[in-house]
């Protein structure tokens, strides 16, 4: 193996972003060869021994790409201090150490990619990929033209305004609406926030497409493997 940057290695180990490994070596949680290494120059090769947190990494043999259903209730992360289940829990047979792309809320349900290839986490959740993102809620009441509108502009919310955004009404339940509503950032509860913010909460949510993959008739908790073309596709989008 040829060297490369540490915070490269830790990535293709599939212990964290390339981002979030260098935030790891800055904290002091990474060795090299019985060292802690806090700099940023620093180059392994595959004849050194990395540790994070005092465990041994090495460079993963297969990259893992899943597609999941996320249900309700469920962490959408890799561990829990406080015992809760995680999406990697529902995913039995796969020798990796995954990671969910991204995240949903606790209450959100759908469409969520788990990886071991921090290279393509990175790419896919980097703010300037923008890759749409589109949820179906049932919302309180009827959005109107204005609301649509002022999706369309971008709403204010109390970390600045949005990108702009598409909102459509594609059905009725009782008293409410049953809307679509397309993001191209992934701020914490960004559609929650937008739609509290035009007078519409959210009563449920689920995410049905990430850029070019669709959720289907994925039925909550189950997963599958993503193909190469459906990968190939989505890196392609930028
Ligand atoms: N926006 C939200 O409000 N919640 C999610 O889970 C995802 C996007």
């Amino acid at each position: 193996m040829e060297e490369m940057r540490l915070q490269k290695y830790m990535a293709l180990c599939g212990a964290a972003s390339r981002r979030a490994a260098e935030h790891m070596i800055e904290e002091g949680r990474v060795s090299v060869n019985g060292s802690t290494v806090t700099g940023m120059g620093t180059k392994v090769s595959g004849n050194d021994t990395v540790c994070v947190d005092g465990n041994i990494i090495k460079p993963e043999k297969r990259k893992y790409y899943i597609l999941m259903n996320k249900p309700a209730g469920v962490l959408s992360a890799s561990k829990d201090d406080r015992g809760r289940e995680c999406v990697v829990d529902l995913v039995q047979g796969v020798d990796a150490r995954l990671y969910p792309v991204g995240r949903l809320d606790y209450d959100t349900t759908g469409l969520i990619i788990l990886t071991n290839d921090g290279e393509f986490m990175q790419k896919v959740t980097h703010p300037s990929f923008e890759v749409w993102k589109t949820y179906r809620a049932v919302v309180k009441g009827v959005p109107n033209e204005t609301d649509i509108r002022k999706f369309a502009e971008g709403i204010m919310l109390e970390d600045g305004k949005t990108l702009p955004a598409v909102l459509d009404v594609v059905g009725y339940k009782g008293n409410n609406a049953i809307a679509e509503i397309s993001i191209r950032e992934g701020r914490n509860r960004q559609v929650r926030r937008m739609l509290d913010r035009i007078g519409h909460p959210v009563n449920s949510l689920t995410r049905i497409s990430f850029g070019t993959i669709e959720l289907g008739d994925l039925k909550p908790g189950k997963w599958r493997f993503l193909s190469p073309e459906e990968i190939e596709k989505l890196t392609e989008v930028r």
